[in-house]
């Protein structure tokens, strides 16, 4: 059997399922990768790697330029629409029991190609939370009328994703380590697999006894920890993959 009639196999006879998905799922559809070099990027951005600009201490010595960036990307992901491999995914939870999507992605286009449950580690760029008083609300506006946003209570606004140094949401955190702790095989989609805690949920799967499965376009940290790695991009892969 080749590599994908061996996947195709295990996916149809494996469960419970679990994904987890990176950039590169959503990349296809036109939003640049973390790590993929500056070349993609304008060249207001290109200057800035996330890590100077998705941390605590970015947004505390500058609130206007983190807040810049992330309207920068609000804009470029409220324009994208979720791509073949979203698309199939949503598809696969459909006629699937036991499947559970972690995403480490926070533009949304997972829910917005039907899949109805998403555990988003890292949060969602269409929240906001107020630094003062805790609330959080959802806000799709691009661009954003005032930057920095505010809260109704008069305090300033963050995005409401996870950033380097910080703790990811403890119950989506605990659900995701449960599905994959359970699973018995685990599909890793468009991840460098750099970022931890997330990046841990892969050795953590293999502790576990699950089969894994890696889609990507180059090799990874974890690409010698998997059973089958498919090299290229998820949008051509995953249709292939999961149409059963
Ligand atoms: P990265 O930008 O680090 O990695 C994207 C991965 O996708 C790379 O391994 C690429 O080879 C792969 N890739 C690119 N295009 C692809 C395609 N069309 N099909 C399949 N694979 C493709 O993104 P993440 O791993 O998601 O965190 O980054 C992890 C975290 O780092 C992000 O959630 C974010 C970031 O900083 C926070 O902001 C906390």
């Amino acid at each position: 059997m080749t590599p994908i009639e061996d996947c195709r196999e295990w996916l149809r006879n494996s469960s419970p399922i679990a994904v987890l998905t990176g950039a590169g799922i959503s990349a296809e559809s036109g939003i640049p990768t973390f790590r993929s070099g500056s070349a993609e990027l304008p060249a207001l951005w290109s200057r800035y790697r996330p890590e100077d600009l998705a941390t605590p201490l970015a947004f505390q010595r500058d609130p206007e330029l983190v807040w810049r960036w992330y309207d920068w990307r609000r804009g470029l992901i409220a324009r994208a629409q979720p791509n073949a491999g979203h698309l199939a995914l949503a598809k696969w939870e459909r006629g699937c029991d036991r499947f559970t999507l972690i995403t480490q992605n926070v533009d949304g286009l997972h829910t917005a190609a039907g899949s109805s449950r998403v555990l988003e580690i890292h949060g969602s760029i269409w929240t906001l939370r107020c630094l003062a008083c805790a609330a959080e609300w959802e806000n799709h506006a691009t661009p954003l009328p005032e930057i920095p946003p505010h809260c109704a209570c008069g305090s300033m606004a963050r995005p409401g994703v996870v950033w380097f140094g910080e703790g990811l949401p403890q119950g989506v955190w605990r659900e995701a380590e449960r599905a994959v702790r359970a699973c018995r095989l685990l599909l890793v989609v468009g991840t460098s697999a750099v970022v931890y805690p997330a990046a841990g949920l892969v050795p953590m799967a293999r502790e576990a006894g699950a089969r894994i499965i890696e889609v990507n376009r180059e090799e990874t940290p974890v690409s010698s920890l998997v059973d089958r790695v498919l090299r290229g991009p998820a949008g051509e892969i995953l249709p292939g993959l999961l149409d059963s």
